[in-house]
């Protein structure tokens, strides 16, 4: 993908799994690449790793949930690279499958703080900027089959994703004519560190989970990475507002 060189891209999440995965094969493209999680070390290490093969990486700390950190995520990267063209909004958070009856409102908040409603501020940050500026961009949502289907998570999560899929069609809808593209991602199971956050399964989930749905495939976050190289590629400039499924055939079975 020779247009993505040079490109600036900012990966929430980026100090494990998905993200970190997108964050280094993106580095790997020659894409200028800002690694965006709250927790220090792992961007420390992302960093040091893509630093072995590319001088064009910057690690910002940033908790999604704050508002101020979202600006200065943005600040900074404005500030090292001159610009944005690609927004990954990956970090996300899983709610140990509560259902209703048993919600705290804490968890919902939590969840819906990092879910969806961080996407929906750093869209918010990146658009004004791409439409102040006249320059295209595009958004890439790390949705979920929890985000299409009612028993892959707890309310929390599946009201969570199901909200970022809508928030990528209306952003897909609104700006298509500014040149700015959004899709979402939606993985199945993937080998990752959020299944250790799985500590108290709440049982009517699992149970749930268990009556209606067989256990699939699990991938690698590669798998999931090099689907969004081509999502934020110019080959992709007809691919707006949609999911795309990736996860090893288990929702086709
Ligand atoms: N692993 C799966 O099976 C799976 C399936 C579908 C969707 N997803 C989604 O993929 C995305 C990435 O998850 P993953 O599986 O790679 O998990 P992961 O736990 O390996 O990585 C998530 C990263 O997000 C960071 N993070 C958490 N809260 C944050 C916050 N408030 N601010 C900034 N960073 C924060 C964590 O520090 C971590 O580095 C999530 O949105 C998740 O919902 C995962």
């Amino acid at each position: 993908m020779e247009c993505l060189k040079g490109r600036v891209a900012i990966v929430t999440g980026a100090g494990s799994g998905m993200g970190e995965a997108i964050a280094k094969l993106y580095a790997e493209k020659h894409i200028k690449v800002v690694v965006a999680d709250m927790n220090n070390d792992s961007i420390n290490r992302v960093v040091a790793d893509i630093e072995k093969n590319s001088s064009c990486v910057l690690g910002v700390k940033t908790d999604v949930s704050k508002q101020e950190d979202l600006k200065n995520l943005v600040d900074k990267t404005l500030e090292k690279f001159g610009t944005i063209d690609i927004l990954i909004n990956n970090a996300g958070i899983m709610d140990n499958f509560i259902s209703v009856d048993d919600l705290d409102l804490n968890i919902w908040n939590k969840v819906m703080d990092i879910n969806l409603k961080a996407p929906v501020l750093l869209s918010q940050l990146c658009i004004n900027y791409w439409l102040k500026e006249k320059k295209p961009g595009v958004i890439i949502n790390t949705a979920s089959v929890g985000g299409m289907f009612g028993a892959r998570g707890g309310v929390s999560y599946v009201c969570s994703k199901h909200g970022i899929i809508g928030l990528t069609k209306n952003i897909a809808s609104v700006y298509r004519e500014n040149n700015i593209r959004c899709v979402a991602v939606a993985p199945g199971g993937v080998n990752t560190n959020i299944g250790k956050t799985l500590t108290h399964p709440d049982q009517k989930g699992m149970y749930a989970l268990s009556q209606y749905v067989a256990a699939g495939p699990t991938g690698e976050s590669i798998d999931v990475a090099n689907v969004t190289v081509f999502l934020a590629s110019d080959e992709a400039k007809f691919v707006n507002g949609t999911v795309v499924t990736v996860d090893g055939g288990w929702t086709g079975a």
